[in-house]
């Protein structure tokens, strides 16, 4: 079970998004428990007013730090990150979002208007997190962002686990493409692969595709993992840093399968 306290001053934007699907699933299953603390409701300022002017002059409002400390203190606990999205952060990617899966408690800031005051982030952020290089309103899209990708790798809330191994970025590769029915659609039929029925085979079809689909759209992914090529008929990539630990081949995070099976 994760608890994670999101503090944000639009605490109804979250609303719809933990009812539906995945993160209403995680709640279900008792895996994912999410607090919603609105930063208002800790204002000492007689009209609540959680944002002033800047100094130095400037455009944009500045959330003031008081309404924030409280808020995050009044959910702080030792060793628990304190993550803020801001697009000054760290890339966020699926091993960052490994990082936090087996953590007990996380707590998220969402900032809103121009910025939040420095001495929130220099005396209680420990994580400054983007979701990528494009400005937001606020952190809270971002957070649900963060707390999808965490609840469908919780235990027990996709049915079926190996679904969650094999998407995009779970083993350095972007994911292969998917057919469903009909076998004929517009016209356009499925791969005659895929109805064989040999498995090794269609395995490897879809290992070339996503190897294909990620040398052309994320040439990046391969410059860091290394080039995958085929030996004694399993693929590897030759200059994987991950390490076998218990048998399997995991990078910390993620459940790699050995090659020699
Ligand atoms: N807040 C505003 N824009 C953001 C982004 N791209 N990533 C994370 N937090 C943000």
């Amino acid at each position: 079970m994760i608890t994670i306290n999101i503090l944000t001053l639009f605490p109804y934007m979250f609303k719809g998004f933990l009812s539906e699907s995945i993160p209403n699933i995680a709640q279900q299953k008792g895996q994912l428990s999410v607090h919603l603390i609105d930063i208002r409701d800790f204002s000492e300022d007689k009209h609540r007013k959680v944002d002033d002017y800047q100094y130095g002059g400037g455009a944009g409002l500045v959330m003031t730090p008081q309404p924030l400390a409280s808020a995050i203190n009044h959910v702080l606990k030792p060793d628990i990150p304190v993550i803020y999205f801001t697009p000054q952060g760290q890339l966020l990617n699926q091993n960052i979002i490994r990082k936090y899966l087996n953590l007990q408690e996380i707590i998220i800031v969402c900032g809103h208007y121009k910025e939040i005051d420095q001495r929130i982030r220099d005396k209680y952020i420990t994580d400054e997190i983007s979701i990528g290089d494009y400005v937001l309103s606020g952190g809270e899209l971002p957070a649900m962002v963060f707390t999808d990708a965490i609840a469908r790798l919780l235990d027990n809330v996709i049915s079926d686990p190996d679904s969650a191994l094999t998407d995009s970025h779970e083993n350095g590769l972007l994911g292969h493409p998917c057919y469903t029915r009909p076998y004929e659609f517009e016209g356009m039929k499925v791969p005659e692969v895929l109805v064989s029925g040999n498995h090794k085979e269609i395995d490897n079809w879809r290992k070339v595709k996503s190897i294909e689909l990620t040398k052309k759209i994320r040439p990046d992914i391969i410059m860091e993992n290394g080039e995958w090529e085929m030996n004694n008929g399993k693929w590897t990539n030759g200059v994987s840093p991950f390490k076998p630990n218990n048998g399997k081949w995991t990078n910390g995070v993620s459940p790699f399968k050995p090659n020699n099976g």
